[in-house]
């Protein structure tokens, strides 16, 4: 397994007007993978975008689209998003009462599966499905909305998934008020993915900012 820090801009910071453009230039800028925030109004309080839009900006990036998906129910969309191009479906453990028969689905699709837990979630509802996905998203705010305040209380959880995890070759991604000064401590905790929204596209060069928190790499637990 890839044993290097990956930055994931999320394009819900991004200028949708434009958003092809966007996704082309945080590519360029160094991104690792394109983080898709998907939310229905429902599961979340707030609405973006659906399978629609995820192909028609695939042809800006052949980077990984990593898909959070932030809706309930998910089963029904996890087929049409994959067929979109959404190269991986995250899932919240919250959204769906049968999760294993929802991994199995994503499976189904050849697209990678990763399963999300909110802040108040324990990382124990994820230890009997980890033999089915390749990503664990910790969010470290509350599912809805961009450029809010991170809640330090996920940084233990991170390090107990981490052990939790232990040799197998399963990412910890962190979303939600990661920026260059909170990136270092969940870096640190075992985390080696961050999606960073409004401290990508907030602060231009795209460069810069995404170079900001590729420092937080010597932090990284091997
Ligand atoms: C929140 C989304 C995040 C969000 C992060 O529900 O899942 O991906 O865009 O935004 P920032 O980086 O601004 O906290
Ligand atoms: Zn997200």
């Amino acid at each position: 397994m890839e044993r290097r820090l990956l930055i994931a801009p999320s394009i819900l910071s991004a200028d949708f007007a434009r958003l092809g453009e966007e996704v082309r230039a945080v590519d360029e800028a160094g991104a690792d993978w394109i983080h898709l925030d998907v939310m229905d109004g429902h599961f979340v309080p707030n609405l973006t975008f659906g399978p629609q839009l995820v192909k028609a900006i695939r042809s800006y990036s052949s980077k990984c689209f990593d898909t959070h998906l932030m809706i309930e129910p998910v089963d029904p969309y996890i087929e049409a998003f994959a067929a979109a191009g959404a190269d991986r479906i995250i899932v919240h453990v919250e959204a769906t009462k049968h999760l294993d028969r929802t991994l199995q689905l994503v499976a189904s699709t050849g697209a990678r599966a990763g399963v999300s837990l909110n802040p108040h979630t324990p990382e124990s509802l994820v230890e009997y499905v980890l033999d089915r996905i390749d990503l664990v998203l910790v969010m470290s705010v509350n599912p809805g909305f961009g450029g809010q305040k991170f809640i330090p209380a996920v940084v233990e959880k991170i390090r107990r998934l981490r052990r939790m995890i232990g040799a197998r070759p399963i990412h910890i991604e962190v979303d939600g008020g990661i920026d260059p000064t909170t990136a270092p401590e969940v870096v640190a905790a075992g985390a080696d993915v961050l999606v960073a929204g409004s401290a990508v596209f907030g602060r231009p060069p795209y460069e810069q900012a995404i170079a900001a928190l590729r420092a937080a790499e010597r932090h990284l637990v091997r």
